[in-house]
């Protein structure tokens, strides 16, 4: 009894440590639904991705209830918020990955590209040829980098949005900087400049990480290695707004631009691609056309659809609602429009339901969904009422360089007793003026990014090599051989 007990406690502190309140609830309603429920034949659910909103679905669901397939061309999750510490060395690649086989042990998951959906056979056919029969289907396929059409970026430029990118573009970085070490032995000061020029072209989070990461590699390793160059090094944002960060308030925007100026970031604002060519890039700005010579030319100007989801979108058709060009149109249970009701579900950035597409709305949409399955509430799944999706915003945060992040917090997300909301009482008003949001920017919202995504991490495997490659940059700094 005693064990019994202790197991329930450290259950509960788990759940309530992990924000999960909402999980007694639903454990408790499982084992009562256990109870009532009589013997029924396992559906068959397959899972299209091996993402945020994949992997929290699966972990929801019961095995018992259903015969569920992972198919995914990526045989692993990775932790998206430290990718871009992975192309300094901050963190390793392997430090933010984690084997999809050891989070579903009792799903099946093929290692597939998924090409084809047939709605009406109910049907999904994959690259190998393999063609898997399906009840419920659910689609988190993600997002890719956007060019937007724009000619030379997808040849010239560098994405960010898988770990592939982050160990191609780190091993790019390096031999650019031994390139610029030779063209320096040969007196051509201008291969120099224009090699170690690195162009960053997005000023939202990513682009913004980047340039922040880059800046304390560059200040604390680079130079330091590299005496003979160590004067040409320059970092340029590129951003077509006229702001940083535009999902924040444009305080932080203000503060995170002063701060990257201050590393030695050219931030250029109201400043868009036109062309990429191919150690050139054009800039539509306001006072004309600007030619850039660059090394690298990293893209990160937002994501846009996959063809795969793109090709689901023709298929449904314009005429059955889906006419949104970011992603597949769901409704407010996450089923996908112009489907039958309870066969079809989008979840994270491949679906377009309102919210941004971040791992924190997927991961959400991904366990609300999972939590229907799990109740065997399928059925109210294919019930026009059914309960919908309650999105609970809990911040948002981004590192910015110098040990320093900015952070926007909603302190009502933390209350989830009923109370009344933090911010109707006086003393929030008369500290933070009239707002929801706590905004904490410079060495704090670094403590608060840092330890919010380190809590974040999926396994302790995750937080003991994340914990010790912070700790070996700390002591020895960034390992600097394009190989490591
Ligand atoms: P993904 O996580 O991209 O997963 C998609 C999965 O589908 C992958 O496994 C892929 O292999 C698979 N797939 C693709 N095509 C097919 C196919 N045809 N068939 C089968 N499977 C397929 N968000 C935050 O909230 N906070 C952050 O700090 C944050 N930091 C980020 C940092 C970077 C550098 C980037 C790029 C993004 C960041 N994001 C962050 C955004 C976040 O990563 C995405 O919103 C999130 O990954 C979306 O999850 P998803 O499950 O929809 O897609
Ligand atoms: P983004 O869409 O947030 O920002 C892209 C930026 O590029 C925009 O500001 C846009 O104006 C600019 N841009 C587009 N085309 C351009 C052009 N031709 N020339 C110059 N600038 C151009 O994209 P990002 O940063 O890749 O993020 C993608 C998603 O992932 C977002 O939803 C974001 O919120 C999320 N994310 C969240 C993070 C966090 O919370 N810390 C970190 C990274 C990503």
């Amino acid at each position: 009894a005693l064990g019994a007990t202790a197991f329930a406690g450290v259950k509960l502190g788990h759940m309530w440590i992990n924000d999960d309140l909402d999980d007694i609830k639903y454990e408790v309603d499982r084992v009562f639904y256990h109870f009532a429920k009589k013997e029924q034949e396992r559906r068959k659910v397959v899972v299209l991705g091996s993402g945020w909103g994949a992997l929290s679905f699966v972990r929801k669901l019961d095995p018992s209830q259903f015969d569920v397939t992972v198919v995914s061309p990526r045989p692993f999750f990775f932790y998206t918020p430290l990718l871009v510490g992975s192309t300094t060395g901050v963190v390793s690649p392997g430090a933010i990955i984690e084997p999809i086989r050891d989070n579903v042990p009792n799903c099946d998951f093929l290692r597939v590209h998924c090409k084809d959906v047939d709605l009406e056979e109910k049907k999904v056919h994959c690259d190998t040829g393999l063609t898997l029969d399906y009840d419920h289907l659910v689609v988190a396929v993600g997002a890719q980098p956007n060019t937007f059409g724009i000619p030379g970026v997808d040849k010239y430029g560098r994405f960010l949005k898988e770990i592939e990118h982050g160990r191609a573009l780190r091993k790019e970085m390096l031999d650019i900087i031994e390139q610029a070490e030779v063209a320096n032995a040969s007196g051509d000061l201008a291969t120099v400049k224009r090699l170690l020029n690195f162009v960053v072209v997005g000023g939202g989070p990513t682009g913004v990480e980047f340039c922040g990461e880059l800046s304390d590699f560059i200040k604390q390793d680079l130079k330091r290695r590299y005496p003979k160059i160590a004067d040409h090094f320059q970092v340029t944002l590129v951003e077509a707004l006229p702001g940083l960060l535009t999902m924040f308030h444009k305080s932080v925007g203000n503060y995170v631009q002063d701060h990257l100026a201050s590393q030695g970031v050219d931030v250029k604002l109201n400043a868009m691609v036109k062309e990429v060519e191919p150690e050139k890039v054009h800039l539509k700005t306001k006072e004309g056309v600007i030619d850039m010579d660059y090394g690298i030319l990293v893209w990160v100007a937002g994501v846009g659809m996959r063809p795969f989801t793109r090709s689901v979108c023709e298929k449904i058709g314009k005429e059955n609602g889906q006419t949104d060009r970011r992603g597949l149109l769901v409704d407010e249970c996450l089923r996908v429009k112009g489907t039958k009701l309870g066969e079809v579900f989008a979840i994270g950035d491949c679906a377009v339901s309102g919210k941004p597409p971040t791992a924190q709305v997927a991961y959400q949409q991904g366990k609300y969904l999972g939590r229907m399955f799990r109740l065997g509430k399928e059925h109210l799944i294919s019930d026009p009422e059914a309960a919908p999706f309650k999105y609970c915003h809990q911040g948002t945060m981004a590192y910015i360089g110098d040990s320093q992040g900015a952070a926007e917090i909603d302190p009502n997300a933390f209350i989830k007793l009923g109370r009344s909301s933090v911010t109707d009482h006086m003393w929030w008003r008369s500290l933070y003026g009239d707002t929801d949001q706590l905004r904490v920017m410079g060495p704090a919202g670094f403590a608060i990014w840092r330890s919010t995504y380190f809590s974040k991490l999926f396994s302790s495997r995750n937080r003991w090599s994340v914990a010790s490659d912070w700790l070996r940059t700390g002591m020895f700094g960034r390992p600097a051989s394009s190989s490591a």
